[in-house]
């Protein structure tokens, strides 16, 4: 019950964390950061962020809702998008749609 508890709390502020970076992607996507190196290294550490955040997400909390298949997805597709991202010239593709692949597991 506790365990549980402890669980969703941490679940949580990692959920918040990917969206707060969302936001920040947005943001940085909205000003024009992508023209300079120093916002496209922005960019690029945003994703790596939102990366590390998604292979910390634990599989096993998720089994319940048959979301573990969309968690690989999720992961690789952040992946794309921080490589991408790191490219020269940089490639936006994945990272321009990355809110869409939250939607593997929310509707
Ligand atoms: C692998 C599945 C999965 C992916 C992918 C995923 N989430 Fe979640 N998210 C969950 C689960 C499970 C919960 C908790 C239960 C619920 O509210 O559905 C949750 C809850 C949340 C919450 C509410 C937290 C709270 O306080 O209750 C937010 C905000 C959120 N997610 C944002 C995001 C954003 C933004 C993305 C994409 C960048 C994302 N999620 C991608 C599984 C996922």
């Amino acid at each position: 019950m506790e365990l549980r508890q402890i669980r969703t709390d941490e679940l949580r502020t990692k959920m918040w964390s990917l969206a707060t970076h969302v936001r920040d992607l947005q943001t940085a996507f909205a000003e024009g950061k992508p023209a300079t190196a120093d916002g496209r290294a922005e960019i690029a550490r945003i994703l790596g962020s939102m990366e590390e955040t998604a292979m910390s997400l634990d599989a096993r909390a998720y089994t319940r809702h048959h979301a573990d298949a969309s968690l690989g997805a999720f992961r690789s597709e952040l992946r794309a998008a921080r490589e991408g991202a790191e490219r020269d010239p940089p490639e936006y593709y994945f990272a321009g749609r990355i809110s869409g692949s939250c939607a593997y597991c929310h509707r």
